[in-house]
């Protein structure tokens, strides 16, 4: 058969040459991790602001596959303050959840490696680097200061266990000293019923093909607070129920947030979600932030032409319109990103400096900050 070379192709002996220079660098990074009795003062760090619960800076997360190396997550830096919701948004494979399984350390290893950056997570009297924590103190700080909802919770429970047991294992394994049996179970109830479970002593002995939707996302966000964590990552909570389920859920996590005090990174492509929960927003496109600032800033001025984009596909109750906005053209292949901006070959608003360099951040105010030549001074924006 006659071998095309296009764009794409790769003969087996390119293939295999990737493959055997992408395990020298997977390799080296999974040694530091496997690492026993790393010494604390190698994962401390300093939170830059006492008044952010997570710290994300400069994070760059890649996948070093066999075609190449995916960027998935190309530089993204923002934070998340105590007490409050970071709502992360962007088009799907804009590596929303390889952000938040960075945060978690939950990345499918040995491909998906931090290759650069800081994740400073405020423990209250000292802060670690998340990239430089070594596996064994990683389990403990997953579910007693962070945790995350999944997207989907058919496949995040364990099909053969008991909903009860499920919830039993994360509270002996990070919470379980000096609990006897009954206590558990106790502990295992009340979480059923703060999360809005009325027949707890039921679901409690039910497997999670027994209950609804609704109810298993439920269940997951009670196993997700069983041990009150600080900082709460939840990734497209709401996006597999109906409308009604999911406005009580966001309730749910909303009224649980204000009981424990903890912060929420919030993962959706739901505009209406973040208007309804967030204080803070962080539009991604391609691997990066576009843009960041407060809710209201987003919602109100928005800056980027990508989330300008956004807000005009989003539907509005009692605006007719032929067609709903959509966005022209597609996300570049994130194997082979263009130098200049990785919006420009869709942006309806380009001008000349696009075709240079990516652009760097220009705040329009102390919270609000977006990357685009339009906002540039000598281009005649506003710096
Ligand atoms: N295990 C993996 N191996 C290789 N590439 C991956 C892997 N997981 C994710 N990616 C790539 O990383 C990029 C970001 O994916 P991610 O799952 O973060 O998108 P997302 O923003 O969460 O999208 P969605 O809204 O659809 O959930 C995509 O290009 C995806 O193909
Ligand atoms: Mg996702």
């Amino acid at each position: 058969m006659a071998k095309k070379k296009g764009e794409g192709y790769l003969s087996a002996k390119e293939s295999r040459r990737i493959a055997k220079e992408n395990r020298k660098i997977t390799d080296k990074l999974e040694k530091q991790h496997k690492r026993k009795n790393v010494p604390e003062e190698e994962y401390r760090t300093k939170m830059h602001d006492f008044n952010n619960s997570l710290e994300i800076d400069n994070l760059h997360t890649y996948f070093f596959s066999d075609v190449g190396v995916v960027k998935a997550v190309d530089g993204v830096s923002f934070n998340v303050p105590l007490g409050k919701t970071v709502g992360v948004v962007g088009e799907s494979g804009c590596g929303k959840s390889v952000t938040s399984l960075s945060i978690m350390q939950l990345l499918q290893r040995p491909q998906g490696q931090i290759v650069e950056g800081e994740i400073r997570l405020n423990l209250g009297k000292k802060a670690y680097d998340i990239p430089k924590v070594p596996i064994e103190a990683m389990q403990k700080l997953r579910g007693n200061h962070i945790s995350m909802i999944f997207q989907e919770p058919m496949t995040s429970l364990n099909p053969v266990f008991r909903i009860g047991e499920q919830i039993e294992e994360v509270i002996a394994l990070h919470d379980g000293e000096g609990k006897t049996e009954a206590d558990m179970k106790a502990r295992t109830l009340e979480l059923l019923e703060m999360v809005g479970i009325a027949n707890s002593e039921g679901v409690y002995s039910m497997f999670p093909h027994e209950l609804s939707g609704g109810m298993r996302q439920r269940v997951m966000i009670a196993i997700a607070l069983a041990c009150n964590p600080k900082v709460i990552i939840a990734d497209e909570p709401t996006t597999a129920l109906d409308v009604t389920i999911q406005a009580q859920i966001l309730d749910l996590l909303r009224s649980l947030k204000d009981r424990i005090n903890s912060s929420i990174v919030l993962i959706t492509h739901d505009l209406g979600v973040i208007a309804e929960m967030a204080d803070f927003v962080v539009v991604m496109y391609a691997g990066r932030v576009v843009e960041k600032g407060t809710a209201e800033e987003i919602f109100e001025n928005p800056a980027h032409p990508y989330t300008i984009g956004l807000m005009a596909s989003k539907p509005v109750v009692g605006k007719k319109v032929d067609k709903l906005y959509s966005i022209p053209g597609k996300v570049p292949n994130p194997i082979n990103m263009p130098n200049y901006c990785y919006f420009k070959d869709r942006c309806e608003m380009a001008i000349e400096p696009c075709s240079g360099e990516y652009p760097c951040f220009v705040k329009l105010s102390d919270t609000h900050e977006v990357s685009c030549y339009r906002h540039y001074k000598d281009n005649g924006g506003e710096e």
